[in-house]
């Protein structure tokens, strides 16, 4: 039997950021050898464009569930996902992304609530009157069912032209609604979910242009007049004939310096080798030196599923090994050691990755399953921490051996430790409440 990668628990690294993970003081030293926890260790979150359709592929989820401490669903929140024909809501795929990122202690940011593309044509249809109550209700009613739920929305995406004139692009929302669309659906934003922050996002403002100081002007004209705007997305989209420029990082403190938070939202260079390696470097050295830019998100997971998969712009490859890439952020970042052990599905790493679900809920208590799923390798057993928020208790469990240290409970096989490559088995547990609400956090799963 081999031992593999024991790696600090996606919810550790959550609750580094938030300084209150159990796990997290207890495994300092393995802090840095992912993205989320060499990120976290800066005080900011990695993360990644997540889709739902890729988590029944087990190194998908094994890879997303180890670096990554942040999700964006790619495309399942946006308008024609969520609302296909007026006031017919579809959460389903967005659900699918959201419960498993929360279920590995991952923040989400939602994208995106009011942007050109990806609308459905009922709404380019609308009259002016008719698109604002349109609008406005989308925004309350997708807010409203992640309330509480999701750390950062994207109420607006690219609603400026490129080029030089700095203007508004063509739009629905624009000209049927002229310039105060943004300012009201972010008003409209801010009382649909008060506790989310709210960006602004775009592409082609990543450096000082004629674009990104019309959002700029538009940034300083909200703060100065109390609407409410709490970051602006950078999304970062780079290739030879977009490189990183010059000034990003000037750039990115000229908007904070407004008082907003900055964040990278969907970062991919394309390119290979150590030229892609030194860009990504520099992106985040830039992020790093201002303050107020509070995490980076990469447009996807692995080469292979990318926008733009030909020009190779994210960290693994289609593989899920890491590329230079991955060593220059992980570097960037203070980590060290690399994600995995260097090796990819199939050179004889036994893996396995542990996800939560609430199967049942009452007053008082409810019931949960944690589903272990073997990587691309057989495993002979396995190892996961469920973490419990006091001052709940766990009355029962079943099909796992538990051993406790606080209210951390480290669960074994009982009796199903041996899994072929891909398969999976569940263990499950009943909680009483008392009083707390709050989702158990499931830690790193390790095989052998
Ligand atoms: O799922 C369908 C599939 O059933 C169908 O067979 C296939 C045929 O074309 O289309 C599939 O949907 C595609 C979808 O991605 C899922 O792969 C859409 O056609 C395709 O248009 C869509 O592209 C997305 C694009 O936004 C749309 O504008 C990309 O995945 C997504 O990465 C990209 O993300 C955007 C951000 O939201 C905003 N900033 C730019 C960024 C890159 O374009």
């Amino acid at each position: 039997m081999r031992m593999t990668f024991l790696r600090l628990s996606r919810a550790a690294t959550a609750g580094l950021v938030a300084a209150a993970a159990l796990t997290a003081a207890a495994h300092p030293a393995e802090a840095a050898d992912t993205l989320g926890s060499a990120a976290a260790g800066q005080g900011r979150y990695f993360g990644t464009a997540v889709a739902a359709s890729h988590l029944d592929e087990a190194d998908y989820v094994s890879t997303l569930n180890r670096e990554f401490t942040s999700a964006t669903p790619e495309n399942e929140m946006k308008w024609d996902a969520t609302e296909p024909s007026r006031g017919n809501f579809t959460f389903g795929a967005a659900d699918q992304v959201v419960n498993h990122a929360r279920s590995q202690g991952m923040d989400v940011r939602g994208h995106t609530l009011v942007w050109h593309s990806q609308l459905p044509s009922w709404v380019g249809g609308l009259g002016a009157a008719d698109l604002r109550t349109a609008m406005n209700n989308h925004i309350d009613s997708v807010m409203g069912h992640y309330k509480g739920r999701i750390h950062s929305w994207d109420v607006v995406n690219e609603a400026f032209q490129d080029g030089g004139s700095g203007a508004r692009r063509s739009s629905p929302f624009q000209d049927k609604l002229g310039d105060g669309f943004i300012e009201e659906a972010f008003r409209t934003a801010r009382a649909a979910d008060p506790a989310a922050k709210l960006c602004y996002n775009d592409y082609n403002t990543d450096g000082v242009n004629a674009k990104s100081t019309a959002v700029y002007n538009m940034v300083k004209d909200f703060k100065s007049r109390g609407v409410p705007i709490d970051c602006v997305g950078f999304q970062g989209h780079f290739n030879s004939a977009s490189p990183v420029p010059s000034d990003f990082q000037a750039n990115l403190q000229r908007f904070a310096d407004l008082g907003v938070d900055v964040q990278l939202t969907e970062l991919d260079i394309e390119g290979s080798g150590t030229a892609q390696a030194d860009s990504y470097a520099r992106v985040v050295r830039a992020c790093l030196a201002v303050d107020r830019c509070t995490g980076i998100t990469v447009w996807g997971v692995t080469d292979k599923y990318s926008w733009r998969s030909s020009g190779t712009p994210l960290l693994f490859d289609g593989d899920y090994d890491e590329k230079p890439a991955y060593d220059a952020v992980l570097s960037a970042l203070g980590g060290s050691g690399g994600g995995d052990d260097g090796g990819g599905p199939g050179d004889g790493t036994a893996s396995c990755t542990a996800t939560y679900t609430r199967t049942a809920d009452w007053s008082s208590g409810y019931n949960g399953r944690v589903t272990i799923t073997a990587g691309s390798e057989p495993i002979g057993s396995w190892a996961t921490t469920v973490t419990f928020t006091s001052p709940q208790q766990v009355q029962a469990t079943w099909n796992a051996t538990a051993t406790w240290g606080g209210n951390v409970m480290t669960a074994r096989p009982s009796w199903n430790g041996s899994l072929a490559a891909g398969a999976s088995t569940s263990f499950g547990f009943t909680v009483a409440k008392n009083g707390s609400d709050a989702a158990p956090a499931v830690g790193a799963c390790t095989a052998s």
